[in-house]
Order: C-alpha cells, then sequence, then structure tokens
C-alpha cells in the first residue's frame, strides 16, 4: 500500500429530511469525497411523519464510515480530517431515555401535521391565560396574553411546525415519555442535538446540546437574549432539565467518542448549525441584505438581517441565522418557509407514478411550453409562508382534457416558483431591498427548468453556483471558522473569496412583465381555492 498524504480538509454531516450526507471539503470547498444514504420515512397515518432517531444515527454511521474508506482508498490519511460541522433538518424532535441513551419514541418530523389539536388548546390557553415574563430582577411580571406575544420573543408563530408543539403532543399521548419527564430521565433535542449526542458517547457521557439556530425553531428560545425562555417553558408545561445547553454555532462543543466505531475518533465537532441557516452561510450570504432559497425536501429562503432582530408583519418568521462563537453578537434572517419542493417531484414519482425518476421532469415539464392554464397548490401539510393556513390541502386546478401529464409536471416546478416569490416580495417591501439576485441551492436546482420558470417567475437574476451542497460547506465554514483553519471567519466574508466561486450559472428572466403578473394572478386565485378546505 503506498504511503498515505496527510491534507488539510473540513467534513460534515449534513442530515436533511429523506437523507443524510458526509462530505469532506478541501479549503476551497472542492468535494474530496462524499457519502449519501437515504433512510425510511415512516407515514403511518394521513399527516403524520415519523423518523426511528437510530436509523438516523446509523445513516450517519454509515456515511462517515463510507466516506472515510473513500478518503483513504485516494491515498489520503483519515487524519487529514481536521474537523467536522453538522447541519441538519430542524424542528423534528426527539426524546430519549437519560438512563438507556435510547429512544421512547419515533421522532415526529418537521412538516408533520397531527398536532392541530394541540396548536389550538395552545392558542386558546394562550388567548386566556397567556405566559409569565421575568422582570429582569429575579421575579415575574404579569403575564403577557396573545399570539403577538409569543412572536414578540420567539420570532415565529405557534404551528404545528415547531418543536415545542410537537414535545408537548408527546407527552400527551406517549406514557413513557410523560413519565420520563415525571421521572427526571427524559432528554430532548432536535436533530442536531440526537447526533452530537451520540456521536460524544451517547448514555456514557454524550454532550446535550442545542446550537443557537436550532433552538430558535422550538418556540422556547427568547430571540433577543438567546437564553430558553422559562416563562414559555412552564407555559408548555416543559421541565426545564429535559431541554438541552444551548451553544453557539461555531466553537469545540466536543469530539468524537470511541463508541461511534469509526476512523474519525478523536476529531472535534466545531460547527452546528440548523440546514436552511447552514445553507445561508454555504452561500455565503453573511451580509446584511443577502439571500438564499435551498429547494430541498421543502424550499425555504432566508434573508440576512445581520444584527438586527426584523419582525414581519406578512408571515415571514424571524431566526437566528448563526452566532459564530460563544458570547460573539448573533446575526438574525427573516426566513419564507415553504412545506413542499422537491417532495413534490418525489409525490409525482412515488405515490403517482407520472415519472419513474426524478431527472425526467425535466424532459417531461420542458416539453410544454407553458402549463395550459393548469395551476398546482402542493399544499400537502397546509400553506406555510407567507400564507399560514394549515387548513389548505393541495389543490389541482385549470384541468380541461388539453392537459397532459407535462402540464402537471410543469405546474409542480411552478408551484415551488410562485411561493418563494411570494416570500421574496414580502422580504422586498418589508426590507426596502429590491432583490437583484437570488442565490439557490438544493436538489431541484439542479434542473435548469426550475431554475429558469424562478427567474421568470421571480423577475430577477439566480445565482446557481457549481457545488451546490451549500448547506454541508455552511456548517463545514463555521467548523472551519471555531478551528481558525484556512484563515476562514464567518464575520469577515473577504477571508472566504476563494471558497466555492468556479463557474456560478446565472439565468435572467426570459418573459415579460405582464405576462408574469397574469400568472402570479392565476396563483393567487388558485391559492384561495385550496384554502379553508379542512375545516
Ligand atoms: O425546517 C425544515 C428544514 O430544515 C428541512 O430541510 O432540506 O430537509 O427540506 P430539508
Amino acid at each position: 500500500q503506498p504511503e498515505q498524504r496527510v491534507g488539510e480538509f473540513i467534513a460534515s454531516v449534513d442530515c436533511g429530511t429523506t437523507s443524510t450526507r458526509f462530505i469532506v471539503f478541501d479549503e476551497h470547498a472542492r468535494i474530496i469525497t462524499e457519502h449519501q444514504t437515504e433512510f425510511e420515512q415512516i407515514l403511518p397515518h394521513a399527516g403524520w411523519h415519523e423518523h426511528d432517531p437510530e436509523a438516523l444515527v446509523d445513516a450517519m454511521r454509515e456515511c462517515i464510515n463510507r466516506a472515510m474508506y473513500k478518503l483513504e482508498f485516494l491515498g489520503w490519511h483519515k487524519d487529514s480530517v481536521k474537523g467536522i460541522g453538522i447541519t441538519n433538518q430542524r424542528e423534528t424532535t426527539v426524546c430519549w431515555s437519560r438512563s438507556t441513551g435510547r429512544p421512547l419514541c419515533n421522532a415526529i418530523v418537521w412538516d408533520d401535521t397531527r398536532t392541530v389539536a394541540t396548536v389550538r388548546q395552545m392558542e386558546d390557553k394562550l388567548d386566556l391565560e397567556g405566559f409569565e415574563v421575568e422582570d429582569g430582577k429575579g421575579g415575574w411580571t404579569t403575564k403577557v396574553k396573545g399570539k403577538d406575544a409569543l412572536v414578540d420573543v420567539t420570532g415565529i408563530p405557534l404551528s404545528t411546525y415547531f418543536s415545542a408543539i410537537k414535545l408537548r403532543w408527546m407527552l400527551d399521548h406517549y406514557p413513557d415519555v410523560h413519565e420520563a419527564q415525571e421521572n427526571g430521565d427524559l432528554m430532548v433535542g432536535t436533530v442536531d442535538t440526537w447526533l452530537v449526542y451520540n456521536l460524544t458517547g451517547g448514555v456514557n457521557g454524550g454532550l446535550h446540546i442545542i446550537d443557537v439556530t436550532n433552538a430558535s425553531r422550538t418556540l422556547l428560545l427568547d430571540l433577543k437574549t438567546l437564553k430558553w425562555h422559562k416563562g414559555l417553558i412552564k407555559f408548555f408545561g416543559f421541565d426545564e432539565n429535559v431541554l438541552p445547553k444551548i451553544v453557539s454555532s461555531a466553537e469545540v462543543y466536543g469530539a468524537i467518542a470511541d463508541s461511534m466505531d469509526s476512523s474519525l475518533t478523536g476529531v472535534p465537532i466545531a460547527g452546528i448549525a440548523g440546514d436552511q441557516q447552514a445553507a445561508l452561510v454555504g452561500n455565503k450570504c453573511l451580509r446584511s441584505g443577502e439571500a438564499k432559497n435551498t429547494y430541498g425536501t421543502g424550499s425555504f429562503v432566508l434573508f440576512n438581517t445581520g444584527e438586527d432582530i426584523v419582525r414581519s408583519n406578512n408571515g415571514l418568521i424571524t431566526t437566528v441565522a448563526y452566532q459564530p462563537g460563544p458570547g460573539a453578537k448573533p446575526a438574525y434572517a427573516l426566513e419564507g418557509s415553504i412545506a413542499v419542493a422537491g417532495s413534490a417531484i418525489k409525490w409525482l414519482r412515488d405515490q403517482i407514478n407520472l415519472i419513474e425518476q426524478s431527472s425526467e421532469m425535466d424532459m417531461l415539464a420542458g416539453s410544454v411550453k407553458d402549463t395550459g392554464g393548469v395551476y398546482f397548490v402542493t399544499a400537502f401539510a397546509g400553506l406555510l409562508a407567507p400564507y399560514w393556513d394549515r387548513t389548505a390541502t393541495g389543490t389541482i386546478i385549470g384541468l380541461t382534457s388539453y392537459t397532459t401529464s407535462a402540464h402537471i409536471a410543469r405546474a409542480t416546478l411552478e408551484a415551488v416558483c410562485f411561493q418563494s416569490r411570494a416570500v421574496l416580495d414580502v422580504i422586498e417591501s418589508e426590507s426596502g431591498v429590491k432583490l437583484d439576485t437570488l442565490k439557490v441551492d438544493g436538489g431541484v436546482t439542479n434542473s435548469d427548468l426550475a431554475m429558469q420558470i424562478q427567474a421568470n417567475i421571480g423577475g430577477f437574476k439566480v445565482c446557481r453556483p457549481s457545488m451546490r451542497e451549500s448547506t454541508a460547506l455552511g456548517s463545514a465554514l463555521l467548523a472551519g471558522h471555531a478551528l481558525g483553519l484556512f484563515g476562514w471567519d464567518v464575520t469577515r466574508p473577504e477571508t472566504l473569496s476563494k471558497v466555492n466561486t468556479a463557474d456560478a450559472q446565472y439565468f435572467e428572466p426570459k418573459i415579460s412583465a405582464r405576462q408574469r403578473a397574469k400568472m402570479i394572478r392565476g396563483w393567487e386565485r388558485a391559492v384561495t381555492r385550496a384554502r379553508e378546505w379542512h375545516e
């Protein structure tokens, strides 16, 4: 065996909604090697979506081991990986036992809507009783009531989407979870928490931490102080000791333990961010006023607002973008979350059998010049931003005997572009910044047609980098920042000028403003029809 070279690389575990990947990057963000694996989607009832937490750990282990095998096969010594970052599907909630380290139930995934009744109960409680706020002197002031008070603290509304609602549901419906909280045996976290716990030893001393970006999706974080809000913890009926410790997005948290049985034992874990925030960093939207859209399972537009906590009056949420070190000033973002993007293509493939492979979408949708008047409002789990309507259902409208599968395929691609445009419209009107170029990444961006449709419907340029693993890159950049690798400093974007710069592709709008306005009018009418279907 030839001698192995020792390089300097940084790697990332990216656990998304449908698959996990482990990617090893060099200092220019070139991918040295990677491995990706899908895990099971558990859909027990309509609207329910679960993951087996142990399957998430197995997928991570498999990705690390296979990618490290490939790295060594390429002639690189395992010590070339200097650190790893973690990025994850957000909001998905995991409960496990402190004494065994084993899950107490399946994780409830972010787009699961079983908790509609819990949301209603908590809405009533919020209106009638409200929640306590500290007076800053160790005491409590009178309770504050109503949904605005909650959004004021957390930046997000009561919705099936966020973690506290999922945890409340688990405590109410799973006796094991309830008992574990009573007995002090319950540990709770988002997917980053669960993965880091397992990476660092699990029941044998694994860390119980959550980074601020993931914490900002729980309904329990005070956006201003970046601490758990004690009044909200009480309001939801949780014991504070079930929650993880909040940490920044870039610091050395701990090292990979022996128990992972990987060649990365001892390698520091140095960056954590929820996947959409990581994509913002990976797309280098590090200055106030820069925006990206990631088209994954869902689609998420994030607009960096710098140190300002900007509130939206039109359906966007306020979230922590990243905190580049303990005690460092955080950057915030406005976010427009769209629940369904790539998952609609998957639905056409797996449930409707319209295509055999996702890669056929472009050919099918591109075989017609428009949708022939068809609109597809892909509201499989209600509508999130900017509509926030849990009563909306998936709706295909405008069908005639002329309609073919190609029109429906094209309408599916258009759906995510219309929703992204609606979100960006709000961002533009609330920030006063006219968006010239939207940076994009995620699986759907492999489709040239989808990106051209986005430019047409949006009326702005779309910039697609050649290396589109921005999510993984973002957490690697945060880890590199914390470790002082390659001179990377996310607070000084100029230090990243050589990162992922090669061959970005631009898509320019190719339709008239009049045509665009007509299409958008049709879309908004279709949305009206999709709403208020469920009671
Ligand atoms: O908020 C949910 C989001 O983090 C999921 O991302 O990429 O798995 O669709 P993705």
